[in-house]
């Protein structure tokens, strides 16, 4: 693969189901993934993040040869992963959790060795690469015992020591760090950062701060649709530029007012908050953070607020993803009452 080429790119992918219902298919249409269009580049982190049921596993799963595309197309490492799926596995390290896809009866290490044997990984270096795996997921003291015997979290890890076991060049990891511990998350989170630039990832998780620690660049989907796709920075900017101060005035500003402040230039958005104390209110101010104290303070002061305190605050990942999948109180760019 050339250095220019992406690791990961899908074109207009998409997936239907059909849901059984009794014996017989005849359930509407499920549109999973509709339309995604993705371009990973070598060497990055990717992260794909969406509320539940939003398409990430079955993207990830047409990605990883494991579900047919209804339409569009794919690409991994440049191989299609309709018509060259032998290439694709080759070169593709997957991990999607849960109790499917490790041997129970059998201890862990040899797991590991049975899928190094699968994948192809030559006898005179399985054994150094079984270690080697074991090392890094933090389980070489554990591999004697049965797979059954483990923790979640300890499945969790050896998932993702299969996953790498082939030193596949494109990783895929649906939700890395559910059921770890905090203490196993950031050794986790620190063995995926450490994969790049050798390798290409693209993992999905629940967890905004670790999407914005570990990811280059970020793709929310939702009802099967990519509705944003920037760098961690970027989407926070989307939101309210990356910066927002709370301003407590005393009294209750008109609505003129609150328009007033909407229309300055820099500020994206205003949010009065619930009433907290008698005589007192909040305001959220988002905005270009120079610009929030500049125009703001004078405007609420003119109109006879004194105010009482100024806090800033941070935009965090998790307050725009809320905002952009439209869970959450913070509008977009003004948009809120
Ligand atoms: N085998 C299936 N049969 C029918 N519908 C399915 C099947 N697999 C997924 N779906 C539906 O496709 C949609 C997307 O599911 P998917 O598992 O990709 O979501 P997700 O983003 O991974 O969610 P989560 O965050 O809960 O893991 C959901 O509506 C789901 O019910
Ligand atoms: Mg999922």
């Amino acid at each position: 693969m050339s250095q220019e080429s992406p690791a990961i790119r899908a074109e207009s992918l998409t997936r239907e189901f059909y849901p059984h219902r009794g014996f017989f298919r005849n359930g509407e249409p499920v549109l999973a993934v509709d339309g995604v269009d993705l371009c990973v580049e070598a060497g990055t982190v990717f992260g794909l993040l969406g509320p539940n049921g939003a398409g990430k596993t079955t993207t990830i799963k047409m990605l990883s040869t494991l579900l047919v595309p209804s339409s569009g197309h794919a690409y991994v490492a440049g191989f299609d992963v309709a018509a060259q799926e032998r290439d694709v596995r080759q070169r593709l390290g997957v991990l999607l959790g849960g109790d499917r896809g490790l041997y129970g009866k059998i201890p862990a290490v040899d797991n590991l060795r049975f899928f190094a044997t699968l994948y192809g990984v030559s006898r005179l270096e399985i054994e150094d690469r079984v270690q080697a795996m074991l090392r890094l997921t933090g389980l070489a003291g554990r591999q004697k015992e049965r797979v059954e015997g483990f923790s979640r979290g300890m499945k969790q890890r050896l998932h993702l020591a299969k996953a790498l076991i082939h030193d596949p060049e494109v990783v895929i990891l649906d939700e890395p760090t559910i059921g770890l511990d905090p203490d196993a998350a950031v050794q986790l989170r620190a063995v995926v950062r450490s994969l790049t630039p050798g390798k290409t990832v693209l993992l999905t998780t629940h967890y905004l701060a670790e999407a914005d620690e570990l990811c280059d660049r970020i793709a929310i989907i939702d009802g099967g649709r990519i509705i944003v796709e920037d760098t961690p920075a970027g989407i926070k900017r989307l939101v309210g530029s990356g910066s927002m101060i709370e301003i407590t005035v005393r009294g209750n500003p008109r609505e003129e007012t609150i328009e007033a402040l909407r229309m300055c230039a820099g500020v994206d958005g205003v949010i009065r908050l619930p009433d907290c104390q008698e005589g007192v209110v909040v305001l959220q101010i988002s905005g270009r953070g120079d610009c929030l104290t500049e125009w703001a303070i004078p405007i609420l002061i003119a109109d006879g607020h004194p105010v009482l305190s100024v806090r800033p605050r941070t935009v965090s990942l998790e307050q725009a993803f809320l905002a952009l999948t439209g869970s959450g109180q913070y509008g977009l760019a003004g948009a809120r009452a």
